[in-house]
C-alpha cells in the first residue's frame, strides 16, 4: 500500500517546512551552549541494569560530553547508585573499567576506602588529619533511575523532572517491550567526525537506504509502489520521537542469508510482526509489513526495537565537529548451533550498514564545515530531523525548565 502524500506536514505544521541554517551543526559557540543546557539537565542513559546484576559490580562510564567520569554500582540493598568518580581527598579517580563483587573502591593515590554505598570507610593515617567530616566525605552521588531495565543518570544539581514524567508517553509506550528477554550478542563503539545531530540525522530517516544501502541491504525495503521506502508512520512525543520502518514483503534474501533464517530469525527476516505481543509503543499501528521502530530518546540515545531483536546508539558529543558512538546489539541467547550461525550473521550485517552510516556523516560534517553550504532543505520523510533541531533550540531557548520537557 502506498504510503499517504507528505503526511507530517499537516500533522505537524508548527515545525514548519522551510530550510535550515547549518549553524547548530558548526558553531563551536553553540555546540557549548548544547553541552549545559541540554547534555548537563536531560536524563542520559548510561548502560542497562543487567550490566551489573549483582551487589558489587560496577562499571565505569565516561560521559566525555561533560568531562566527567561516573561509577554506577549496584549496592547491598540490590539499587543502582551513581557516583561523581573522584576521591574526596584530592580528587583522584577511584575506579576504572568494571568488575563483579567488588567490596567498594580503594583510591589508588593514598588509598581512602569507599563502600558499595559510595560511604568514605577508612581513611589511611587519620590522625593526621583534622576535624575530618567523615560522614559527609563518601563518593558524590549523580542523580540516577531506571526505566525498562535501562540505567539513566542526570547531572542537574536538581533535575527538572523524574525519570518517567522526562521519558513521558514514549516510556509508557515501549516500557513493556521484552528487553529482558534478550542479551548482548555484539558491541561496537567509534569516534566519528561529524556533529553529534548530523550523525543521528542520518538514523532518523530511511530516505537514504536506497543510496547509501544499496548493496548492504538491496532488496529489504523498497518497492515499486514505494521505492524510496517511506516511513509507515512517524510520532513526535515532546522532546523524542519514533518512526516505524516498513520492509519489503517480496524480499529474497541472499543464499547465506536464506540458510541463516533456516535455523532462527535473523536481522532482516522475522517473526510475523503482526504478533500483537508487543507494546502499544512498538509498530502501533500493527503495520503487517514491519521492519522495526526507530526510538530516539532526546538528546543522544536510540532504541530500536524489532521483532527478536533490538539494538541502542549512544551519540556522545565531544567537540562540535566529533562524537562517540556507542551501538549495542541484542538478541534471543542462541539454543543451538543453527542459532548461533544466524546471530553471527545479523551482527555482521548490521555492522557493515553501520560502516556505511560512518562513512557518509564524515564526509556529510566536512562539506558542512568548509561554509559551503549554509541552508539544508528537508522533505516531509525528513520530519524527525526537522523536529531534532527545533527540540535543541527549544531547549536552547529555556533557561527555567518548566514542568514538562521543552519540546517541539
Ligand atoms: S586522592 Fe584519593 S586517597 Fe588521596
Ligand atoms: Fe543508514
Amino acid at each position: 500500500m502506498n504510503a499517504p502524500q507528505r503526511p507530517y506536514v499537516q500533522r505537524y505544521a508548527h515545525l514548519g517546512t522551510g530550510p535550515l541554517g547549518t549553524e547548530p551543526m558548526t558553531s563551536p559557540a553553540y555546540f557549548e551552549r548544547e553541552r549545559e543546557l541540554i547534555f548537563r539537565r536531560a536524563w542520559l542513559n548510561v548502560c542497562r541494569a543487567d550490566d551489573i546484576p549483582e551487589p558489587g559490580d560496577y562499571l565505569v562510564k565516561n560521559v566525555q560530553t561533560l568531562r566527567a567520569s561516573i561509577i554506577l554500582v549496584r549496592g547491598d540493598d540490590g539499587k543502582v547508585r551513581a557516583f561523581h568518580n573522584a576521591c574526596r581527598h584530592r580528587g583522584n579517580q577511584v575506579a576504572d573499567g568494571c568488575g563483579k563483587r567488588a567490596a567498594g573502591f580503594a583510591c589508588g593515590f593514598h588509598g581512602w576506602a569507599y563502600d558499595r554505598q559510595g560511604a568514605l570507610q577508612y581513611v589511611p593515617d587519620e590522625e593526621q588529619f583534622f576535624d575530618l567530616p567523615k560522614a559527609e566525605l563518601g563518593l558524590k552521588p549523580v542523580h540516577c533511575d531506571t526505566w525498562a531495565g535501562f540505567v539513566f543518570v542526570n547531572f542537574a544539581q536538581r533535575p527538572a523532572w523524574t525519570l518517567d514524567a522526562y521519558l513521558g508517553e514514549l516510556g509508557t509506550g515501549l516500557g513493556d517491550y521484552p528487553f529482558h528477554t534478550l542479551v548482548p550478542i555484539a558491541r561496537y563503539q567509534a569516534r566519528v567526525k561529524a556533529n553529534w545531530k548530523v550523525f543521528i540525522d542520518a538514523f532518523q530517516e530511511s530516505y537514504h537506504a536506497a543510496f547509501v544501502h544499496r548493496l548492504s541491504a538491496a532488496g529489504v525495503g523498497g518497492t515499486n509502489d514505494d521505492p524510496y521506502t517511506h516511513l509507515s508512520s512517524v510520532r513526535l512525543l515532546g522532546p523524542h520521537r519514533a518512526a516505524s520502518v516498513p520492509m519489503n514483503p517480496a524480499y529474497v534474501p541472499p543464499p547465506t542469508e536464506a540458510l541463516s533464517f533456516k535455523y532462527a530469525s535473523s536481522l532482516w527476516l522475522q517473526a510475523d510482526a503482526r504478533e500483537q505481543r508487543f507494546p502499544p509503543g512498538a509498530n502501533p499501528e500493527r503495520h503487517a509489513n514491519w521492519l522495526f521502530d526507530i526510538n530516539v530518546l532526546f538528546p543522544h540515545f536510540f532504541i530500536d526495537v524489532a521483532s527478536g531483536w533490538y539494538f541502542t546508539y549512544h551519540f556522545w558529543p565531544v567537540a562540535v565537529d566529533e562524537t562517540f558512538w556507542e551501538y549495542a546489539f541484542y538478541m534471543a541467547e542462541p539454543q543451538s548451533a543453527g542459532e548461533r550461525i544466524s546471530r553471527e550473521y545479523s551482527r555482521i550485517a548490521l555492522r557493515d550498514v553501520l560502516r556505511e552510516d560512518h562513512a557518509t556523516v564524515e564526509r556529510t560534517q566536512a562539506a558542512l564545515m568548509s561554509g559551503a553550504v549554509d541552508r539544508i532543505w528537508l522533505s516531509d520523510q525528513e520530519i524527525a530531523v526537522r523536529h531534532q533541531y527545533a527540540v535543541v533550540e527549544a531547549w536552547l531557548s529555556t533557561p527555567t525548565l518548566g514542568p514538562t520537557p521543552p519540546g517541539a
